[in-house]
């Protein structure tokens, strides 16, 4: 931790939630809590709820939550000390200097310091354009129409041809050769000793949602090989888990992003006025991105290149797009190579239209996936229609399948009838789409018993913290180990040794967890509730359930560890008798 414990505490008692809060969101009371529109997501009517009882904010829409440090993290993209810091002038807590472990220093050092170098390079990067060295990377973003505005914004800058140029300006502010090397900025051979990686191309620097520079891409001047040189990937820069133009679109209030495939694209549609659009670094889509997407939006646009090459990305983008839970939509830029030609060509409002009528994905790929049968062959068209109806069986919900149904019969001109004779054929072959029970406790069978778990996890977590008279009664049972996730055990500890001393206070242990992301996620754990459940004897026999559910996946965990861990043995038989004991009783409320 950076600061001690007690500090943090006394600071984040200092601040009431809801007067914070109420400082940047219109919130209203209703109920026991306040609710207001999520800040973190475009919604029209509210379902973020800020609890003065509990000290912490929750969006039941897109998820985001935490107290009164995650706020002012998420809101005003603040590290956790600098929240910490930001809250303590606040109220007036003198904060000492930042205590840090040994081991956090070196850590936090090494990722600060390769922070603070690409700062510095960024810098150097940028005042280069603008030196005589750098006319031909000025010229060069002139000619494709970018301001200075845009420049400015986007922190362009140019790498010359000079070979040891930004090795020598980092030498003389005080960084070594071993962190030029780290940070991706210098490499070193036999001939050429210490020397720039980036020369001779206008650079772009790539920042993190907190506005922090990771890396660079930087575009050769002329036809030079390869186009585009990006930084490896390093301490700070994880290709997979990041989106240019990310930092800037994350707040743009829109229901959707744009997904384009290069760092102009971006540059060119923030400029045009679509603050929206993100791109991929230089790698495919990932499966990370998505999920940092999600956080955002609900819906992706995909912008990519017309090309073979682009249609072949979006296909792919889809696909994980969709196992996240995102919608998709494909942009028609037809016909223009990308978004950026576009803008240029046809400018803002002919985008906006293409943005309205961009194409489902699920028709766009039917639409790519017709094009390799021929609709003149009998046979070929049959095979096309049982591709039709394979990929129709993948759609999980009995609703939106029959609508994909009929849409689709409608389109391709089959009898809906047949269609649905010939899904449900698959169907039966496969498994697949068998409608899904959903069982009362609210933990879905469609997810993975994994996921399952997590659900009754959070769910108990919940429903203690909610209701912590009913501790007592599950003492004996349950034990901080049975959370089967790191993070969430970590939580149960705290609060069950709060609980022990009659105390319950989730809201102090998010600030465990220094980092944004975990913060979001201890913050679920004390949100997860389950809808429906009106009558007494309904909620204690979802309760019931979850205990017993808990107990069983904790079980099994330590089993399957039985013979590699020493602690599983007792954890099992303690885990068996508990079982049996749970099946006898019933966890009354009263
Ligand atoms: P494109 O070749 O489509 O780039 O690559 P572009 O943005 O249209 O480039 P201009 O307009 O000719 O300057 C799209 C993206 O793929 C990555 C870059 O991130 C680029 O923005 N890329 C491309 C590379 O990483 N390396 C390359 O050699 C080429
Ligand atoms: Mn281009």
């Amino acid at each position: 931790m950076y600061y001690p414990e007690e500090l943090i505490e006394e600071v984040r008692m200092k601040n009431d939630i809801v007067d914070v809060i109420s400082g940047y969101v219109r919130i209203q009371k209703k109920g026991s809590s306040y609710f207001g529109l999520c800040p973190f997501h475009n919604e029209k009517s509210p379902s973020f709820s800020v609890s003065g009882i509990r000290q912490m904010y929750y969006c039941f829409g897109c998820g985001a939550g935490g107290n009164v440090f995650t706020f002012i993290m998420e809101y005003e993209n603040y590290s956790f000390p600098e929240a910490v810091k930001l809250l303590a002038d606040k109220a007036g807590v003198r904060l000492p200097e930042l205590e840090y472990s040994e081991e956090m220093k070196k850590k936090e050092g090494k990722k600060s310091r390769l922070l603070e170098i690409n700062k510095e390079a960024a810098k150097y990067f940028y005042f280069q354009l603008k030196s005589d060295k750098g006319q031909i990377g000025y010229r060069y973003l002139k000619n494709r129409q970018l301001t200075e505005e845009t420049i400015k914004r986007f922190g362009l800058g140019f790498a010359h041809v000079t070979s040891d140029d930004l090795v020598r300006y980092l030498r003389s502010r005080g960084y070594d050769d071993e962190l030029m090397k780290e940070a991706g900025l210098a490499s070193f051979d036999e001939r050429m000793g210490l020397h720039d990686k980036f020369w001779n191309r206008v650079m772009f620097p790539i920042q993190d949602i907190n506005h922090r520079v990771i890396g660079f891409g930087g575009r050769v001047m002329g036809d030079g090989n390869p186009k585009y040189l990006n930084s490896p990937e390093t301490m700070i820069f994880d290709k997979s888990r990041n989106l240019y133009g990310l930092n800037m679109a994350r707040t743009a209030r829109k229901n959707h992003l744009i997904l384009c495939e290069g760092y102009m694209d971006v540059i060119a549609l923030h400029q045009a006025g679509f603050t929206q659009a993100a791109a991929s670094l230089g790698t495919a889509f990932t499966a990370g991105q998505a999920n940092l997407l999600r956080r955002y939006t609900e819906e992706a646009v995909l912008a990519y290149d017309s090309d073979g090459a682009g249609v072949n990305a979006a296909l792919r983008a889809i696909t994980i797009l969709k196992e996240t839970g995102l919608t998709a939509r494909v942009l028609n830029l037809e016909p223009y190579k990308d978004p950026d030609e576009f803008i240029q060509n046809m400018g803002p409002a002919a985008f906006e239209e293409r943005i309205g009528s961009a194409e489902n994905s699920f028709f766009f790929e039917l639409r790519i996936l017709e094009k390799e049968f021929d609709s003149k062959d009998p046979e070929s068209k049959t095979r096309f229609h049982r591709e039709i109806a394979k990929k129709l069986c993948l759609i999980q919900e009995e609703v939106e399948r029959e609508n994909y149904m009929e849409a689709t019969a409608d389109k391709y001109h089959i009898g809906f009838d047949s269609l649905r004779k010939l899904v449900l054929s698959y169907a039966a072959r496969t498994g697949l789409a068998r409608p899904v029970e959903r069982p009362r406790s609210g933990i879905s069978s469609k997810s993975t018993p994994e996921d399952q778990a997590k659900k009754s996890q959070k769910l108990l977590l919940t429903w203690i913290s909610d209701m912590p008279s009913l501790y007592p009664r599950i003492r004996s049972l349950l034990s901080p180990a049975d959370f089967t996730v790191e993070l969430y055990r970590k939580a149960a500890d705290r609060l069950f040794a709060g609980l022990e001393a009659g105390e319950c206070n989730p809201a102090a242990i998010i600030s465990l967890f220094g980092d944004e992301e975990e913060q979001r996620e201890a913050a679920a754990l004390f949100n997860t509730r389950l809808a429906e459940l009106t009558t007494k004897a309904e909620q204690e026999k979802a309760f019931n359930d979850i205990v017993y559910a808990v107990k069983k996946h904790s079980y099994d965990h330590y089993s399957a560890k039985l013979g590699s861990d020493v602690e599983a043995i007792s954890q099992v038989i303690a885990g068996k008798k508990a079982l049996e004991e749970l099946s006898k009783t019933h966890i009354s409320f009263d």
